[in-house]
């Protein structure tokens, strides 16, 4: 969530702290001493809160936060005495005026509209305003912010707010921490949830004049976060002018032309993340000593060149990904291992290749260490069962070879292992992966190992890949998995018929299976079980009887080089997005069902032959 984040400490004692964190600046009320005396605030603010408290609808699915509450239900009208809305959760006032000079509504349940005429704007003091992470129903940001010369900080993130993005933000000059990053369109958002970066819709319209405009007059901004903001331009060059900045996020904003070099130097950077802006395109220049980078992303993003020597100078890089750009090959930089303090590396999917050097032995605080699809030889080092803190690791798409060090069973945090497509051999037990309580994904897919399973019933995973393993049977521990997404045992040698217990496995979660190239024979049930199927490969078997119906949800569906025999079922046709539908090679028989003819545009590839159809093509 939002870096502005407010809490609140009471101690048991008499002392009463009310310590107000606006990223990493620490706004302390002064009175140390017994009850903290509240300043009153003015009728109107108060009356303007309770307003804008009664707008909205609680509502615990409007933030995303697991700790979101609602801090407005203590807000409660006067009933004599000394009620003033500086005691209120969240409201911070000034200590002698009385004036809302704060306000921190972050994660706070907020479902609604807000519009021009919100009571809000009537907060004319505010120096501070916190709505993130709540829900305001589409609404644009209203223009009426201008109303709040004095603020520093705005933080309307992750809130749903759509439409352009209002050029009278510009006039808030004393702005040092902006972020409008992460609305997006909830309904998108629930439906997909594995949709990738790129695929989440953005709400928010950013005009190229406007970008100028805010870094010509936000001159003391801090912190700059426009991520899934569509912005669709050139980065303005004055944006290398706004010398206190801290943090830049500027990710997946349609931005496209030269990133300016300038803005890698700006003294007080810290973090800098272009990830995905395809159009952009960029280099790094030469890094110096005083650079105080600690997070560097520009992944999918079209960077180029080399990543320099110099950047061993950034003692205090921690994230490093320049995956899927278009770095010149050549090998793995060697000096990427002075890097000490990395936790995050990857440079996937650049060309760079040669064995993975032992320096990068020193990296033992990575966490996410990825150079998938490049062009690694050699063997996989055993020292990285010295990096204790790994997570994710990710060597897939590769020409390594040699075994699967045994060192790896030492890595008792990690949860992702992606090590298919490489040229690696030898025995794996999967006894090795035992301890590694938190491992939920393991790829071991087109190498040439040899898998041998047990019969755990402990270990859950979500993502499973053991094609070409050679797999004589199928492995009895799977039908303890509750939670399968993907699934690959293909090209192994498995006889004789799928276990029963398969058809009840994993039926709500499982999106993707490949059995193909086994010696399966067999039949299916009427209906495949699993509900929210995506793509199945069934080819090269020797399963027969009625081709299996599978769920609405199916994209691929691969069956060819089978015994199938019979019609194809019409309720086939329920597929309403199907991209492939492959049936070759088998033998069905008669006419094609009509509707055939009435998938969507969506179908690019469409096999029948090799069957005894008949009639005519729908
Ligand atoms: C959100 O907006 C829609 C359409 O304008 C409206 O029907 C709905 O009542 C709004 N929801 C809330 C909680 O205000
Ligand atoms: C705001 O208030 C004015 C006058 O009270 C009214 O004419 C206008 O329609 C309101 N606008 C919105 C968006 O509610
Ligand atoms: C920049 O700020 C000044 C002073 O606040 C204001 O007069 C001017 O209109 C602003 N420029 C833009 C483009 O918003
Ligand atoms: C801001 O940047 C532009 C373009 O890089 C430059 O021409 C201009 O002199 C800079 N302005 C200031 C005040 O530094
Ligand atoms: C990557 O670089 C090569 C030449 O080095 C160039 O031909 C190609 O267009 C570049 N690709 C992208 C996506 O920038
Ligand atoms: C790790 O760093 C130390 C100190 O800089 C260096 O002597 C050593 O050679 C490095 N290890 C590897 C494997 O490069
Ligand atoms: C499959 O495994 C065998 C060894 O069992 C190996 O020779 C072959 O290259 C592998 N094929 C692929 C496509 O991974
Ligand atoms: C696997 O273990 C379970 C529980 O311990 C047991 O019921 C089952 O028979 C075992 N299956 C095989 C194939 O050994
Ligand atoms: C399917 O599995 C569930 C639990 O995973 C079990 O309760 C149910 O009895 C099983 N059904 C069949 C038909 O085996």
């Amino acid at each position: 969530m939002g870096l502005l984040d407010i809490s609140i400490i009471r101690m048991v004692s008499k002392l009463v702290l009310v310590l107000l964190l606006f990223h990493h600046v620490v706004i302390a009320t002064s009175s140390y001493s017994s009850q903290k005396q509240y300043p009153s605030c003015p009728d109107g603010e108060k009356s303007a809160l309770l307003q804008f408290k009664d707008s909205f609808t609680i509502d615990k699915s409007a933030s995303r936060s697991t700790d979101a509450y609602p801090k407005v239900s203590s807000w409660k009208p006067a009933k004599g005495g000394n009620n003033t809305c500086c005691s209120w959760e969240g409201v911070e006032c000034d200590e002698k005026t009385g004036h809302v000079i704060g306000l921190d509504l972050g994660s706070s349940c907020l479902h609604g509209s807000i519009n021009n005429n919100s009571s809000l704007f009537r907060l004319v003091h505010l120096q501070r305003l916190n709505l993130s992470d709540n829900n305001f129903n589409y609404s644009q940001i209203p223009a009426s912010i201008r109303n709040f010369p004095s603020l520093t900080h705005l933080d309307l993130s992750t809130s749903v707010f759509s439409g352009q993005v209002p050029s009278e933000l510009s006039l808030l000059s004393k702005l040092t921490y902006l972020n409008l990053a992460l609305n997006l369109d909830r309904l998108s958002e629930d439906k997909d949830h594995q949709s990738s970066e790129e695929e989440n819709y953005p709400l928010l319209k950013l005009e190229a004049s406007d970008l100028g405009s805010l870094v010509q007059n936000l001159t003391s901004l801090e912190v700059l976060s426009l991520s899934f903001v569509n912005v669709s331009s050139a980065i303005p060059h004055s944006m290398a002018n706004l010398s206190s900045l801290t943090a830049l996020h500027l990710r997946a904003c349609h931005l496209f032309d030269e990133f300016p070099v300038r803005i890698f130097q700006l003294p007080n950077l810290e973090s800098l993340s272009v990830r995905y802006n395809q159009e952009l395109t960029g280099y790094f220049p030469e890094f110096n000593q005083s650079s105080l980078l600690i997070s560097l992303k520009v992944g999918f993003a079209g960077f180029f060149g080399t990543i320099p020597s110099s950047i061993q100078n950034l003692h205090s890089l921690q994230n490093f990904d320049v995956a899927q750009c278009n770095f010149s090959e050549g090998l793995v930089p060697s000096f990427l291992g002075n890097l000490r303090q990395l936790t995050y590396l990857d440079i996937s999917a650049n060309k760079f290749g040669g064995p993975i050097p032992d320096s990068l032995a020193n990296l033992t605080q990575l966490a996410t260490f990825r150079i998938s699809t490049s062009r690694l030889t050699g063997p996989i080092p055993s020292w990285l069962g010295n990096f204790s803190k790994l997570e994710y690791l990710d060597f897939a798409f590769n020409r390594l070879n040699g075994s699967v060090p045994a060192s790896f069973s030492n890595l008792t945090n990690l949860q992702i292992l992606y090590l298919q497509l490489n040229s690696l051999s030898g025995v794996v037990e999967f006894q090795m992966f035992q301890n590694l309580q938190f491992l939920f994904q393991l790829q071991l897919s087109w190498n040439g190992l040899e898998f041998v399973t047990v019969n755990s019933t402990v270990q859950q995973f979500t993502v499973l890949g053991l094609s070409n393993c050679s797999l004589t049977e199928f492995p009895s521990f799977l039908q303890y998995q509750k939670g399968l997404e993907r699934l690959e045992i293909a090209g192994n040698k498995i006889r004789g018929q799928v276990p029963n217990w398969m058809w009840n496995t994993s039926i709500e979660t499982l999106v993707y299976l490949d059995i193909s190239g086994n010696f399966f024979s067999g039949q299916f049930p009427l209906v495949l079980p699993w509900v929210n199927l995506v793509g199945i490969t069934l080819s090269s078997n020797m399963f027969h009887g009625s081709l299996p119906v599978p769920p609405p949800t199916m994209l691929e569906y691969t069956a060819t080089d089978n015994n199938f025999t019979g019609e194809i079922s019409s309720l086939l046709c329920n597929m309403k997005n199907l991209q492939l539908l492959d049936l070759s090679k088998n033998k069905l028989s008669g006419m094609l069902p009509q509707c055939l003819g009435n998938f969507s545009d969506d179908l690019t590839l469409l096999l029948l032959g090799n069957n005894s159809f008949h009639g005519v093509i729908p």
